[in-house]
């Protein structure tokens, strides 16, 4: 599969946010596991506490809820970053265009491609909030790195709209789906569960919702598009890249079942595509116009 002129040997990535934001991890994960690229937990210009635990729980089966606010060790650590077997994508954050464009121009030096988080439900300021202001961010952004660069958006009904901004001001790629907010309630104590009250939803119950709005993605400006959302095996990478996703990004299915889960898919992949006499190709796109 190419994506943004990228080759890539399998469509199977790893999302944002889901391995620590420590190099001799990320590095290790990329020896062992072999995804097709890792993406940085969202980095921003200076480190950002995270939120009081609890950050992460898991309400149902193959369901996580997580609030930890972008907590991270700032932009330089990219520095350290050296994979040898994967692509290195970037995930940016800010609350203004002018930190966002200096985290870019940090990310630059290592990313493949840097992706633009415009949709965490789970810090002011940060992520979602600055959605409304895409068109600038990606304008500004793309004149002053080179490398491609995507736009991570949410699963929420103005979803195409923001996407349209971004691929106007010259976004190459998009990124659907982050988490969707949410609430789980303790009922012995009538309060959320999660520390900072609201959660973004992951999992498998958000797999349509992810599905459907790839696909419309697609139908309406066809662009280049990293799928994420509820993948739990070998059949939702087949679903998302159907409807128009050239790469699938793995998240809370390896919260639930660990790294090996990433040979796992990508096997079980393998041996559909062989049992049917089938390419990656010949499955792109194809649920778009049924
Ligand atoms: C614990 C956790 C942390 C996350 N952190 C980030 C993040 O820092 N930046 C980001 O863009 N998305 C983040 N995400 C969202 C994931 O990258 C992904 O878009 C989302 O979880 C949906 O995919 P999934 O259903 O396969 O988990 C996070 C998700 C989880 C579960």
């Amino acid at each position: 599969m190419r994506i943004a002129n990228l080759d890539f040997k399998d469509p199977l990535i790893i999302a944002s946010g889901i391995i620590p934001d420590i190099p001799e991890v990320m590095m290790r994960i990329c020896e062992n596991y072999e995804p097709s690229a890792i993406t940085t937990k969202t980095l921003t210009l200076t480190p950002l506490e995270p939120h009081k635990p609890p950050t992460v729980i898991k309400f149902h089966d193959g369901c996580y809820m997580n609030a930890i606010g972008l907590g991270n060790p700032g932009i330089g650590i990219v520095e350290k970053i050296n994979l040898k077997k994967c692509r290195l994508f970037v995930s940016i954050g800010g609350n203004d265009v002018k930190q966002i464009v200096n985290s870019a121009e940090i990310a630059e030096n290592k990313a493949d491609i840097i992706e633009i988080n415009a949709s965490s439900p789970n810090r002011k300021g940060y992520g979602e909030s600055i959605s409304s202001i895409v068109h600038e961010i990606v304008k500004e952004v793309k004149s002053h790195v080179k490398k491609p660069v995507f736009v991570k958006i949410g699963p929420w009904d103005n979803a195409l709209e923001i996407a349209g901004k971004a691929l106007e001001a010259g976004a190459d790629g998009i990124t659907a789906v982050n988490t969707l907010k949410g609430l789980m309630i303790d009922t012995e104590e009538f309060k959320p569960v999660l520390s900072y009250g609201t959660g973004g939803i992951s999992g498998k119950c958000i797999y349509p919702l992810a599905l459907r709005i790839i696909k419309d993605l697609y139908r309406e400006y066809e662009p280049d598009i990293i799928g994420i959302g509820g993948v739990f095996s070998f059949r939702e990478v087949l679903g998302m890249l159907s409807v128009g996703a050239k790469l699938v990004g793995l998240g809370s299915v390896i919260l639930d079942k660990g790294f090996d889960v990433i040979g796992e898919i990508r096997k079980d992949l393998m041996s559909y595509l062989n049992e049917k006499g089938l390419k990656l190709e010949d499955i792109f796109a194809i649920a778009v116009k049924k």
